[in-house]
């Protein structure tokens, strides 16, 4: 379903970074699509602001768009690429999963006719030039990028082939969120020990910018660590499969688990 203004886009979910992919592909005057079904009122507050119009289902999405990102929780990536089986046109999975999870992703949606392109989002969702990289690689990765022209998403090709935007995503966060989990462990500790304040003063005294960095993993953490712990278990497996230990992520997995996800003001 082409128009005057290019593709029609498919966006699954409009969440922090999802809604800000659909924000960047609608400025250029491009239709963008989400599916509300299932979603709660924070997603669909952020489709408002984007100016994304409801289709209802990912099933009637996957009927009229041509090309459908996928920005979800890693742990969902299968089942929305289940959501929109038969789809015919390009499927772009720009989650934080493993590359053999893109490889499982791309089975799927090519099972039903579609074209793949594997991407990995680094930065933060991006209001302001230069501030948030899309790596994109595999079959259709070329004609992904030109959709971002002139956008605030500054998206890259990636050599390989699918994978090897996931592995580029994959090996980034092992290091970010990561070291954050071992700080947290390592406050911990200190904290279990009774040492608390000594350990931090000695950190002001010889690690300078530490306690800086413990509070900020304190925080990304309270906001998203329930998310994080897909994300930890996908870097893990990549470990695992490059032969690498993967127990570094699978114990950055246990820190994040226990940070709930806050429920939207106004409900339960
Ligand atoms: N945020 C960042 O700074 C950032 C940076 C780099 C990469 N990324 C990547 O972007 C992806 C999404 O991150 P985000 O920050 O946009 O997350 P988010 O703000 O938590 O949004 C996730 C979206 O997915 C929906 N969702 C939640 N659980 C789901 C499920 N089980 N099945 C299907 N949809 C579900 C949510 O809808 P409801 O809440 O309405 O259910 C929401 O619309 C992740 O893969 C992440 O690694 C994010």
């Amino acid at each position: 379903m082409r128009t005057r203004t290019g593709p029609v886009i498919g966006l699954l979910h409009p969440g922090e970074m999802g809604s800000a992919v659909g924000r960047c592909l609608a400025a250029s005057g491009r239709t963008v699509l989400w599916a509300s079904q299932g979603r709660g009122p924070r997603t669909a507050e952020r489709a408002r602001s984007c100016g994304l119009h409801d289709v209802g289902t990912a099933a009637a999405m996957a009927g009229q768009a041509d090309v459908i990102f996928s920005v979800c929780p890693p742990h969902a990536a299968l089942d929305v690429a289940g959501s929109v089986r038969g789809f015919r046109g390009t499927y772009v999975d720009a989650n934080a999963i493993s590359p053999q999870t893109a490889r499982d992703v791309a089975a799927i949606v090519a099972g039903g006719g579609a074209s793949y392109a594997d991407g990995g989002i680094v930065g933060p969702p991006p209001a302001t030039a230069g501030s948030t990289r899309l790596y994109l690689s595999g079959p259709a990765a070329a004609s992904v990028l030109s959709l971002f022209d002139g956008s605030l998403l500054d998206a890259r090709l990636v050599q390989g082939d699918i994978g090897s935007a996931s592995a580029v995503k994959m090996a980034y966060a092992a290091w970010t969120k990561g070291s954050a989990a071992l700080l947290l462990a390592v406050r911990a500790l200190a904290e279990a020990e009774g040492v608390s304040d000594v350990l931090l003063a000695e950190w002001e005294l010889s690690q300078p910018g530490l306690l800086g960095r413990v509070r900020g993993a304190a925080e990304s953490a309270a906001a998203k660590g329930w998310r994080w712990t897909g994300e930890m278990a996908e870097i893990a497996a990549t470990m695992g499969a490059a032969g690498l230990p993967p127990g570094f992520h699978l114990a950055a997995a246990e820190i994040f688990r226990q940070y709930e996800r806050t429920p939207p003001a106004g409900t339960d």
